[in-house]
């Protein structure tokens, strides 16, 4: 995929073709390059709006072919919805209903006249940034023609649409240009994500990811470490290596540290689940779309892609990216309901649910975490269902006990489009986590099983500033659109350009 800037006059541009916005209005709206081309076109596109009855809804779309006054081949209407929803997560979802139609229709180029839709919202900074709203538009078009078929057999089919340019003014041609080069970035390392949590369990094991992890660094020129069993026997890490004890699988700690700041400065360090295969253990999942628990290393998969576009687009900030990764299987050494562990941190836990294992994996790594004197911690799990019945798909759930830090997730997740709700980490919830044999259980009960899995994850964060992600909800889809998301990498790049 090959993203340009273009300032040319869209009436005049040569193009196998344009696409132009319509805002949802009591009468349909053209923006203003729309208008453009209506005047060019003696005000064809108009007389289309109203004969085809296309209102603008998002997503709606409309192809016009000849138009007279108009160089270009076609004329692709992509409908924006009100102009007062129009945001991000809007922006996102035009655009890439707009490539995703060229794609299928076999167009291989397309020149995009939507950078002049401003946002709607109270930042008017962000509203006019074309820089924001370029990469907005190039993560779009790469998002929606991502495809996975490394497993598939016969030829590769990659997608039609190959060149995609943004028309902008003059004046905005820098930013554009700033912004799609982010743009590209923030996909790459989306596509990164989405790749490896597609991958199956018995493809993408804890080793595969080690693997992967490795040679990112080699790519990017980052520093990586690979802790192994005996390593984390060593450092004591009880909680990680009992998940890992009913696997054939080694679990592994992937450590990664970008250098793009001062030498010395305390890093991000973002903390990743990278749970490989989630069958719950001895508390056995239920069958029925079980194989959606190979998404359950997602955070992890956020990591590593949210670590490349830092390194591509040269940061200049000290990340750390850790990814503890395990399979949790039932087998004779498996965890058992009742067994008590000792973590890292000297904190004895009582399993009372072998399928609350995520948190028992980012326990450790999170003590590992101190050695670094981070700045912040953010941890990234797909860590309960309860979280995804609380908010769907929409949004992920952050959980921080520090007002700046959520703040600061929250509106990179505005800004992004890939957004976060925020849900409390009381201390009132902590006593759902006792145990009358350990310091603490791994389940607090039936009840805010979201918020008692990150009072969990607190208890192990007293030394830096912490938030947790639960991406449970976002980071992949079900059913007929079956996929890794690559959430929530594009939230995470904007939380790491906004510290950069
Ligand atoms: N990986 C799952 C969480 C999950 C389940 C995410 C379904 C998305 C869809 C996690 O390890 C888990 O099993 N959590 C349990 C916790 C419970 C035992 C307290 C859950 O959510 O049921
Ligand atoms: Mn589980
Ligand atoms: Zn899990």
């Amino acid at each position: 995929m090959e993203f340009k800037i273009k300032t040319d006059d869209p009436a005049a541009l040569a193009s196998r073709c344009l696409v132009a916005g319509v805002f949802d209005a009591k009468k349909p709206e053209l923006t203003p390059s729309g208008a453009r081309l209506d005047r060019a076109s003696k005000n064809r596109l108009r007389a289309a709006l109203e004969r085809s009855g296309m209102r603008g809804a998002l997503g709606e779309t409309e192809m016009l072919c000849d138009l007279p006054g108009i160089k270009a081949e076609r004329v692709l209407l992509v409908g924006l919805g009100a102009a007062r929803d129009f945001h991000a997560a809007a922006a996102r979802r035009a655009a890439g209903e707009a490539a995703a139609l060229l794609n299928k229709r076999g167009i291989r180029s397309a020149d995009f006249c939507l950078l002049d839709a401003a946002y709607a919202g109270k930042n008017a900074r962000d509203a006019t940034s074309a820089r924001r709203r370029a990469r907005h538009l190039v993560e779009a078009c790469a998002d929606a023609l991502y495809r996975f078929d490394q497993t598939k057999s016969g030829a590769k089919r990659p997608a039609k649409l190959a060149r995609i340019s943004l028309l902008c003014g003059r004046d905005q041609q820098t930013e554009a240009a700033r912004g799609a080069r982010e743009g590209a970035a923030v996909a790459r390392g989306v596509a990164l994500a989405r790749d490896l949590a597609n991958l199956p369990g018995n493809i993408c094991t804890p080793s595969y990811l080690a693997k992967q992890a490795k040679q990112l660094a080699r790519r990017h020129a980052l520093k990586s470490r690979i802790l192994n069993e005996a390593d984390m026997k060593r450092l004591g890490m009880g909680a990680l290596l009992s998940v890992s004890r009913g696997s054939r699988e080694p679990a592994k700690l992937i450590v990664l540290e970008y250098h793009g700041g001062k030498r010395g400065a305390p890093p991000v360090a973002l903390v990743g689940k990278g749970l490989t295969f989630d069958a719950g253990g001895i508390s056995l999942k239920p069958a029925a779309a079980m194989d959606e628990m190979k998404y359950d290393m997602c955070g992890g998969a956020s990591v590593l892609g949210a670590l490349q576009a830092a390194a591509e687009l040269r940061l200049k900030l000290n990340i750390v990216g850790l990814v503890p990764s395990s399979e949790n299987l039932p087998d004779g050494a498996a965890n058992k309901p009742g067994d008590i562990v000792t973590s890292m941190s000297g904190t004895t836990i009582e399993i009372l649910n072998t399928d609350a294992e995520g948190r028992l994996i980012l326990c450790d790594a999170l003590t590992y975490a101190e050695r670094y004197k981070p700045a912040a911690v953010v941890d990234i799990a797909t860590l309960t269902g309860a979280c995804a019945i609380a908010l769907g798909d929409q949004a992920s759930g952050l959980f921080s006990d520090n007002d700046a830090l959520a703040a600061e997730l929250l509106a990179a997740g505005e800004a992004s489009g890939d957004r976060a709700w925020r849900m409390p980490v009381w201390s009132e919830y902590d006593r759902q986590l006792r145990s009358p044999f350990a310091d603490i259980a791994n389940i607090g009960g039936r009840y805010a099983g979201a918020v008692t899995a990150a009072c969990f994850l607190r208890r192990f964060t007293e030394k830096f500033d912490w938030a947790h992600l639960d991406v449970a909800g976002t980071a992949w889809a079900s059913g007929a659109k079956k996929g890794a998301t690559g959430r929530p990498v594009g939230l995470l790049v904007e939380f790491l350009l906004g510290r950069a």
